[in-house]
């Protein structure tokens, strides 16, 4: 059943959330009994082949998030606000929130960072009755503002804007904050700091919740190993295999047999002749 967000709030276990990106991956994510699925923009990278998150926009997240809610209508589902879509004002932010809700079936938004602005649209539309989730730390919407894709939080002033972040973002209402590629120890502080819910993605094992990019969890892709992630299974491999194979048994007619065919009846096909 739907987790409801004082559930999530108050989970004695911690959270588990992974993304999802199309109907099948939603049906996956439901059936495992996960807490919280994410349609990320990480989209951009691991489903529609970009080389950032910064191309997606918002009618891909629509379009995927939609596919998702098919796939898992009984789980809590967050949807990232790609690039550009609350950057712009209060009010955009707003209509990028509202047409996400009401399009999708979200159950909440995501958005990376906690400039004053953000700090503002996040007020507001937590207020709106649009439950938001704060994301700091390595933020891939402004990598390249951030020196790249880096770990955050190991020097003074990024540790301390990481922090100060995380707690601006609470008393603006986020009802979580994902924590990313930061040292376990500043994850810890702040998760003691805030009273709702951190949620970890290379950040240690004293999050409030982990979330993991569902791509980096299957091993999708062959050979790319990330530190801040585990392969439970190779499904990059599986899948190349069987098409291997399936290639080969075309190429040798040994699919489809007759297991695979359909059977007409003698005097039907004598009157073709
Ligand atoms: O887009 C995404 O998948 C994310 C997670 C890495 C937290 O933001």
């Amino acid at each position: 059943m739907k987790r409801s967000i004082p559930e999530l709030q108050h989970s004695a276990a911690p959270l588990v959330m992974v993304t999802a990106y199309d109907y099948p991956g939603g049906r996956h994510a439901e059936a495992a009994g996960v807490d919280l699925i994410l349609v990320g923009d990480s989209l951009g990278n691991v489903v529609l082949g970009y080389d950032s998150t910064a191309p997606v926009t918002l009618g891909d997240m629509i379009h995927h998030a939609r596919a998702v809610r098919r796939g898992a209508p009984g789980t809590f589902m967050v949807v990232d606000l790609p690039f550009g879509t609350y950057h712009t004002g209060v009010q955009d932010a707003m209509r990028s929130a509202v047409r996400v809700i009401q399009e999708t079936g979200a159950d909440a938004i995501k958005m990376e960072g906690a400039t004053p602005e953000i700090l503002q649209v996040v007020q507001t539309l937590t207020r709106n009755g649009i439950p938001v989730m704060g994301h700091v730390g390595l933020m891939p919407q402004t990598a390249t503002a951030q020196g790249g894709l880096r770990v955050q939080g190991k020097d003074d002033g990024t540790a301390r804007a990481t922090l100060d972040g995380a707690v601006a973002l609470e008393a603006a209402g986020a009802f979580s904050v994902v924590l990313e590629a930061i040292p376990a120890r500043l994850a810890n502080l702040i998760s003691e700091r805030l009273s709702v819910p951190t949620i970890g993605i290379g950040a240690g094992v004293g999050c409030d919740g982990q979330v993991l990019v569902t791509h980096d969890l299957l091993g999708v892709y062959e050979g790319e190993d990330k530190k801040i992630a585990r392969r439970y299974a190779e499904v990059g491999r599986l899948s190349r295999e069987a098409i291997e194979t399936y290639a080969a048994e075309v190429r040798a007619r040994a699919f489809p047999t007759k297991e695979n065919s359909f059977v007409m009846k003698d005097d039907v096909l004598g009157k073709l002749y």
